[in-house]
């Protein structure tokens, strides 16, 4: 099959975000220390420059999230493997995503995270892709919202592919 790649955002306008992002997380957190926790595999690179761009003390976790089966579409259920270490009793805990799609994984790690009783609760996603979505899912940071095509690049992947490239790109298979 032949893919053809169209950079929707790129990597300027990525790192600008970031650090708008970055900005607002660190004002609202002023004084606290929140635990992040990115979900893996996507959101390892975005994670990656946030991070470096906040100006407040930090813990970092990551969980694994698998919905069952390949394709471009969730199939809904969602699996954690193998779950959190660290005790979010009473923390801080701001979720740290790729991209809201149909919201389905985001909504079950947020239920499973409040179930930990955490003092808050908040979520930061770079991509917000409404167009699919099943269930709300309330964003608290949002880098873009973006249109109804499959994306790959930072952080993103079709088929473990392309995570690796530096731009948000359009998938177009020909
Ligand atoms: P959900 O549909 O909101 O549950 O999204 C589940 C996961 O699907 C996201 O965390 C991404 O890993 C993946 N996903 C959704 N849309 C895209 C896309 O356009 N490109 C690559 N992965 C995507
Ligand atoms: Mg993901």
């Amino acid at each position: 099959m032949r893919v053809a790649l169209n950079i929707l955002i790129g990597r300027g306008e990525i790192q600008r975000a970031v650090a708008r992002l970055a900005a607002e997380i660190g004002r609202d957190y002023q004084g606290k220390a929140p635990l992040l926790v990115g979900v893996l595999k996507g959101s390892f690179v975005f994670l990656a420059d946030l991070v470096r761009l906040l100006d407040i003390p930090v813990e970092i976790e990551f969980v694994r999230l698998s919905s069952y089966g390949a394709g471009k579409k969730t199939s809904g259920k969602i699996r954690m493997v193998p779950g959190l270490s660290a005790p979010v009793r009473g923390r801080d805990v701001l979720v740290i995503e790729d991209i809201v799609d149909s919201g389905l994984t985001t909504t079950f790690l947020l239920d499973r995270l409040r179930r930990g009783k955490p003092a808050s609760l908040r979520l930061c996603a770079l991509l917000d892709k409404p167009s699919r979505r099943k269930v709300a899912v309330p964003i608290d940071y949002l880098g873009f919202t973006v249109p109804d095509k499959f994306l790959v690049g930072y952080g993103l992947d079709w088929d473990e592919g392309f995570r690796h490239l530096p731009d948000i790109c359009v998938l177009e298979e020909g």
